[in-house]
């Protein structure tokens, strides 16, 4: 009951103010004018806001488009894919997947893939020549003891807990075979990493699978 009248008092006042402005109204128009003029003087008077004192009363309206702006920009100005740190695309399919609506939209991508700085790669559609030494990066420069000239694809950190002692065998086996390097995740250096002799980027993070010596000293046989 509470509920309903507290629903009913909105619609029920604007009906009523509307009843009573129509049948007076040059006195509401007098009474608006009146209120205008008023905030017009104080706007003029006061010290505080440059804006509002050069412009009385319209100065105000940079205030609400000020408030208006972040909506505005939203919902009219930014497109699917703008807006940081999430663009509306983003935040639309955490939106459909978290109400378990449909999250794929079918034609395709709506990126504009011709762009200049848009990169892909792309398979051939005629045989093309292998080229002569796959393209590598160098890590570390001559101040470094051991540079290291890195395969730009590579396999990444996966932690020992999240696959097992034979899956961490083929992923090594497979970056030995393709000069690759692999990286250990969070699970820290085991036998099985070291077994089959391919490339191991070693990740000392998150400390669970430290490498120190009671001491602190760095021990590369502590993890295992
Ligand atoms: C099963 C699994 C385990 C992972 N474990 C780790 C980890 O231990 N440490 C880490 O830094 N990243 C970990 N990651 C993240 C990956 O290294 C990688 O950053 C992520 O999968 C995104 O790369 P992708 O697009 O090549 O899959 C893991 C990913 C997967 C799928």
């Amino acid at each position: 009951m509470f509920d309903l009248l507290k629903r009913a008092i909105l619609p029920v006042t604007a009906a009523l103010l509307a009843i009573i402005a129509l049948a007076n109204a040059w006195y509401w128009l007098a009474l608006l004018l009146l209120g205008i003029v008023a905030l017009g003087f104080y706007d003029w008077s006061q010290r505080g806001w440059s804006i509002t004192r050069n412009f009385p009363v319209a100065g105000r309206i940079r205030w609400l488009f000020y408030k208006l702006r972040p909506y505005l920009h939203t919902y009219i100005v930014e497109d699917d894919l703008g807006g940081r740190p999430y663009s509306f695309e983003a935040r639309n399919l955490i939106q459909s997947r978290a109400r378990g609506e449909t999250d794929t939209h079918p034609f395709g991508t709506e990126r504009d893939v011709e762009a200049a700085e848009y990169h892909w790669v792309c398979h051939s559609i005629m045989p093309e020549k292998e080229p002569d030494q796959s393209p590598r990066v160098q890590v570390g420069n001559e101040q470094c003891a051991k540079p290291y000239s890195a395969s730009i694809l590579n396999i990444s950190a996966m932690s020992f807990g999240a696959l097992s002692a034979n899956a961490v065998r083929a992923l090594n086996i497979g970056a030995k075979q393709g000069g690759f390097y692999h990286d250990t995740g969070e699970g820290g250096l085991s036998d099985y990493h070291l077994e089959h002799g391919g490339d191991l980027v070693w990740e000392l993070g998150s400390g669970y699978f430290g490498a120190r010596d009671q001491q602190g000293r760095f021990d590369r046989n502590c993890s295992r």
